[in-house]
């Protein structure tokens, strides 16, 4: 049976696009139901709309200090919509183990490094500096652990002499943009 997708943004939601454009496949076995961001300019939204998917905000700004109160909305909006998994597409909102905890085992991330390297932000230039010849993409089952929990597929992308941050992690994208589809379409396979 085809299994139901929320996928949470927080930017231009490339990674989002290309998960709905690999689910518009019928013999993918998941389909987008959702898509929510946590600030009304995420660009995401309007291409999420576009492709005729069911949108949410839920904007963080107004829990400042009381994330228990803004991942309660977020539990309790992504939930309406019942969802089987959920994908993390460059959603950049640290979440609780207790938020985690009710999704255990449904949800993924895409993380722009080759795990367990560089977990967090500035991924490439930490690549860069520490001299390393390749970076590359991971999506994982999310944990407690932020950037942690197992692996379900890594690409990696060559370090060029003359790569800054920036040209790496447009290489980069490129490689997101085909591992979290085949990541998440052997998710839900094997998942039954
Ligand atoms: C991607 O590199 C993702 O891995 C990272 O943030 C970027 C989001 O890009 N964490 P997009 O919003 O999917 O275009």
């Amino acid at each position: 049976m085809s299994k139901r997708v929320a996928i949470l943004i927080s930017g231009g939601g490339s990674n989002m696009v290309a998960l709905i454009e690999a689910m518009a496949n019928d013999r993918f076995n998941a389909k987008p139901v959702l898509v929510l961001a946590n600030s009304a300019n995420a660009g995401g939204i309007a291409k999420a709309q576009i492709n005729g998917i069911a949108t949410e905000v839920v904007d963080h700004r107004p829990f400042k200090g009381d994330r228990a109160a803004f991942e309660k909305i977020l539990h309790n909006t992504i939930a309406k919509y019942q969802p089987d998994v959920i994908c993390l597409a460059g959603f950049m909102r640290v979440l609780t183990s207790d938020f985690i905890d009710r999704w255990q085992g449904k949800m993924l991330n895409i993380h722009p490094s080759l795990l367990p390297k560089y977990t967090g932000l500035h991924t490439h230039q930490r690549a860069i500096d520490a001299g390393d010849t390749k970076a590359g993409c991971s999506v994982h089952v999310v944990t407690a652990k932020l950037d942690d929990g197992p692996l379900l597929g890594q690409t990696e992308v060559p370090v060029l002499a003359h790569d800054t941050a920036e040209t790496l992690a447009e290489r980069v994208l490129v490689e997101e943009h085909k591992l979290y589809p085949a990541a998440l379409q052997s998710f839900v396979k094997n998942d039954g």
